[in-house]
Order: structure tokens, then C-alpha cells, then sequence
């Protein structure tokens, strides 16, 4: 898919023209305009809808325009419109011209008002809803010409010169996202710890950064005992992937939850449960995703990203209920459940991290506990962490990018449920009916192997979702990667 930008323009040709119109306000100029040419066929269609929010009217020209057909979106009340309804906005509509088979669409939406705003900022908002909105898992569909698509999208800018940057950033964004969605889309048959690592090899590659990738040996030699434990009963390697990008600065490191099939070990996931697990691996790819847009934006961050990655799985060798194993900071762990193995990844990857790469700040990404969906739905994912300046930055980027987090607590009193009485700590709470604060207790787990400033995103439930929404699609839906870029956009 190609963008244009041009200058104010509505004759040029095209098979779709995109106009927003508010509810309950006059016509923007360019549909006045239109509608003169049209006879007030545009005034008839408004008056039909009124603008409604997600409602779009379609009419055909005739011959009468260079369009094809002009296509009136409604954008809902003025008041509270913000970015993220502008991103919205353009996915539903780019989606319903494509729908339609149309080919090339062109839009006027970078100059709808949102307060507070500027074009470029419009027109990167813009451009993210249509990469995100478009997006479709069809790789293995093997009738794939059938598949409808959009080839050219234009943008009717006001000012082309700032829109056409704002549209790059958007472009960039938008395919990082979608490049995560298929690594969380692809089957754990292909997605595998060394898929992955290829993955990252292939984005150092083409970006310049060093990219190190450890395999079992390598972690055996420097203790990485907790990643050893849980890849016991899978047949693929596991790998510790490390990716740096070198600048000057404070250095942040990002640690991305890797399990590329969770069978819960022999603590197995029953019924419906084990279906999804290939999403496991959604931190992973959001710490993917995010290096791509960081250097494909051309960012100069100091940066260090860290994908611990393995199989949970149920092979002779697998780890036991009640295994004891020694993290790389030398706490011990009882395993009290071998499905709490997202927990056991981060013991080893959280500290290896502070101590090998001396990051000011660490955000580790991890679709860890069931339980935060039970608190959050997919609406948005858990907040975590020790340094509430950090945190403060994260809820910030969050809610410029409208990839929402919400955080919880790290009282004490978590941290003394999952105390072991036979080792350090243990991968199980000991709370009465023992799935009490699910997503606190593992926070607080996860606290015992921290050394500096740390956050964590419990993503489980904004990973993948399950049902289409604007610029949202069922499976893997790219959370963190807008989110973490903007971050570090304001990072110093
Ligand atoms: N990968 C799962 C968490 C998960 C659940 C992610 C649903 C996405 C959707 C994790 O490894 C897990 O199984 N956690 C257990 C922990 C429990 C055994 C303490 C859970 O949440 O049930
Ligand atoms: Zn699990
Ligand atoms: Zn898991």
C-alpha cells in the first residue's frame, strides 16, 4: 500500500473520497464545495445520518466527479474528538472503501479539527489508523488474490510538507505494529526460540545495531538455570536474544516475554485454555516491533533489548511440581506450578539485564497471569513498578497512544504469599483460595529479582483480543509498540 500526500485538491481522481462531518455541525467547505457539483446530494445524505459516530453514507457521482463515489464518514460530536478517534475514524472508513473493492481512496481527514492539534500530528494519526485498520492475517490462505485490498491512499492535506512527515511517522508505526500481529499471528509450528532470534538477526542486519544470541550452553555457563528449567520438556532450543542499539544517553532496557507455545507444562492447560497459547510470545514482539520503529524512525535511544524465549511443553525431561531451581541472581525458586512458567524467564532475564547492561530503567513486557484479563478485560494491560517517575512516563506515552495501562498495587503482603517454605520464593501464591490478586502476587514475585528502576506490563489481555474493532484485529493486536516507541521518543 502507497501514500500520497497532496495539496487541497478534491478534483483529482480517485475511487473512493473520504470526508468526515461532525454531528450536528455545518458541512466542512470542501463538502459545501462538492455539493454544488453534486446538486446537494451531500447535504440530502448528511441529513439522512447526521454524522453519527462509525456511520458511513456512500454516494455515487455519476460521472459528475473525478470520485468515483465520495464516501461521508461520520465522526460523532466535536466535543472529547481526539487523535485516537481520528485514528479510529480513518481505519472504519478505509476499511468500508476497501470492502466496497475500492482500490484507491483518497481522504481530506488530516484536516478535521481536533483540539489541540496540528496537521502533522492529524496526519500521523491518520496513517496509523489505515496501516492498523487494513490489516489482515492471510498468510496461509492460499487463494489469496481473491482477498480485497487497497493499493494507493492519498492524503488532501492543507499543509502537504508537515502532513507528509506526520504520515511517514504513521506509516512506520502502523507496519511496526503489524509486523508484531504476525509474529503473535504466525502458529507456534513456525514461530519458534529460533525463529525469533532470526528475527532479530534480520533487524540488526538491515539497522545496524549488534544483535547476540545465546543457546543453551551459553546459559548454562553463565546460569541462566530458570530459562533452563522451563525449556526442559520442549525438543527446541531455547535462546536468549540480545539486541543493542548504541547512543548517548540514559540507557533503557526492554525484556520480552518469549514462550512461543504455553502447554502449561505437566501442569497442563485444560479445555480451552491451551487454544491461544501461541500469543505467548507477545512481549517479545512487542520488544521486536519496537526496535524496528525506533530505528526505522531514525531515533537516537540508547537501548537494549532482551527476549528470553523458549517452549513450555510436556517432554519426559519436563520440570516437576516442586522442582527447586537457583534464578542467576542465586535466589532460589520452588516451582509450585510449571504454568507459572512466564515468571521463571523474567527471574533469570530481569537480572542478567541489570547486572550485564547497567540500564537506568528496566521495562520488562509479559503476557503473564490469566488473572489480569479477569481484573482488566483486554481493555487494558497491568501496571507494575518500583520508581513512580517511570511510571509516570508510561501512563503518559499510554495515553498519547491509547494502548491504555492501569496500575496495581505491590503491597507487602503479596510478597509474603509467595515466600516458599522450602526455598526463597515460589512460582505459586500460598493466599487462602490461591489465585487471590493474581497479576499482584507475580509482580511481587518478579520484584524479588530487581536491582534498579524497574516497570512491568502485564500485556495478557491487550496481546490479543478476540473480536475485530477499528483499528483492531482478532489475534494479535501490536500492544507496546506504539506505546514503548513514544516512550522513548520523550526519554533523556
Ligand atoms: N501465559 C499464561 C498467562 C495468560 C493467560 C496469557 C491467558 C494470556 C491469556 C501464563 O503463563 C500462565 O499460565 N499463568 C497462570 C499462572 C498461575 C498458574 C499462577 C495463570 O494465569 O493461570
Ligand atoms: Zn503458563
Ligand atoms: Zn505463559
Amino acid at each position: 500500500m502507497k501514500f500520497e500526500v497532496i495539496k487541497q485538491d478534491l478534483n483529482s481522481k480517485t475511487d473512493a473520497l473520504i470526508i468526515g462531518v461532525f454531528e450536528g455541525k455545518a458541512l466542512p467547505t470542501e463538502a459545501k464545495q462538492l455539493d454544488k457539483t453534486l446538486n446537494g446530494a451531500i447535504t440530502k445524505t448528511y441529513n439522512e445520518f447526521k454524522g453519527e459516530k462509525k456511520q458511513v453514507k456512500v454516494l455515487t457521482t455519476m460521472g459528475k466527479h473525478n470520485a468515483s463515489k465520495i464516501y461521508l464518514l461520520g465522526l460523532g460530536k466535536q466535543d472529547g474528538f481526539t487523535l485516537d478517534s481520528l485514528r479510529k475514524a480513518a481505519a472504519v472508513a478505509v476499511k468500508k472503501a476497501r470492502d466496497d473493492n475500492c482500490k484507491h481512496v483518497s481522504l481530506t481527514l488530516t484536516q478535521v479539527t481536533v483540539k489541540g492539534e496540528k496537521e502533522m500530528a492529524k496526519a500521523q494519526a491518520v496513517a496509523e489508523g489505515i496501516i492498523m485498520g487494513l490489516y489482515d492475517f492471510n498468510t496461509f490462505k492460499t487463494e489469496r488474490e481473491k482477498i480485497k485490498t487497497v493499493n494507493k491512499v492519498t492524503i488532501i492535506a492543507e499543509d502537504p510538507r508537515r502532513a507528509e512527515t506526520g504520515v511517514l511517522k504513521g506509516n512506520i508505526l502502523g507496519e511496526s505494529v503489524n509486523y508484531t500481529r504476525d509474529l503473535v499471528n504466525l502458529p507456534a509450528n513456525e514461530v519458534t526460540p529460533k525463529y525469533l532470534a532470526k528475527q532479530a538477526e534480520q533487524l540488526g542486519k538491515e539497522h545496524g545495531f549488534k544483535v547476540t544470541i545465546m543457546g543453551k550452553d551459553e546459559m548454562k555457563k553463565l546460569g541462566l538455570n530458570c530459562i533452563l528449567a522451563v525449556t526442559k520438556g520442549s525438543n527446541e532450543e531455547p535462546k536468549l536474544i540480545v539486541m543493542e542499539k548504541k547512543a548517548k544517553g540514559k540507557k533503557m532496557a526492554l525484556v520480552g516475554k518469549g514462550i512461543t507455545f504455553d502447554s502449561g507444562g505437566l501442569n497442563i492447560k485444560t479445555g480451552k485454555w491451551m487454544y491461544d497459547m501461541k500469543l505467548d510470545m507477545g512481549g517479545a514482539a512487542a520488544v521486536l516491533g519496537t526496535m524496528k520503529a525506533v530505528c526505522e524512525l531514525g531515533m537516537k535511544v540508547n537501548l537494549v533489548g532482551v527476549i528470553p524465549t523458549c517452549e513450555n511443553l510436556t517432554g519426559g525431561s519436563a520440570q516437576k511440581p516442586g522442582d527447586i531451581i537457583k534464578a542467576y541472581n542465586g535466589k532460589t525458586i520452588e516451582v509450585g506450578n510449571t504454568d507459572a512458567e512466564g515468571r521463571l524467564l523474567l527471574a533469570d532475564a530481569i537480572p542478567f539485564t541489570f547486572d550485564k547492561y547497567k540500564p537506568d530503567s528496566l521495562i520488562d513486557l509479559a503476557t503473564l497471569t490469566g488473572a489480569i484479563v479477569m481484573a482488566l478485560g483486554y481493555q487494558a494491560a497491568g501496571l507494575f513498578g518500583n520508581d513512580t517517575n517511570l511510571k509516570n512516563k508510561i501512563k503518559k506515552a499510554a495515553e498519547t497512544t491509547q494502548e491504555r495501562v492501569w496500575e496495581l498495587p505491590m503491597y507487602e503482603e503479596y510478597s509474603d504469599w509467595v515466600k516458599s517454605d522450602f526455598a526463597d520464593v515460589k512460582n505459586i501464591q500460598k493466599a487462602p483460595q490461591g489465585y487471590e490478586a493474581g497479576s499482584c502476587t507475580a509482580a511481587a514475585f518478579l520484584e524479588s529479582f530487581v536491582d534498579g528502576k524497574w516497570a512491568h506490563i502485564d500485556i495478557a489481555g491487550t496481546a490479543f483480543v478476540y473480536e475485530n474493532s477499528e483499528y483492531l484485529h482478532k489475534g494479535g493486536t501490536g500492544y507496546g509498540v506504539r506505546l514503548l516507541t513514544q516512550l522513548l521518543s520523550e526519554w533523556k
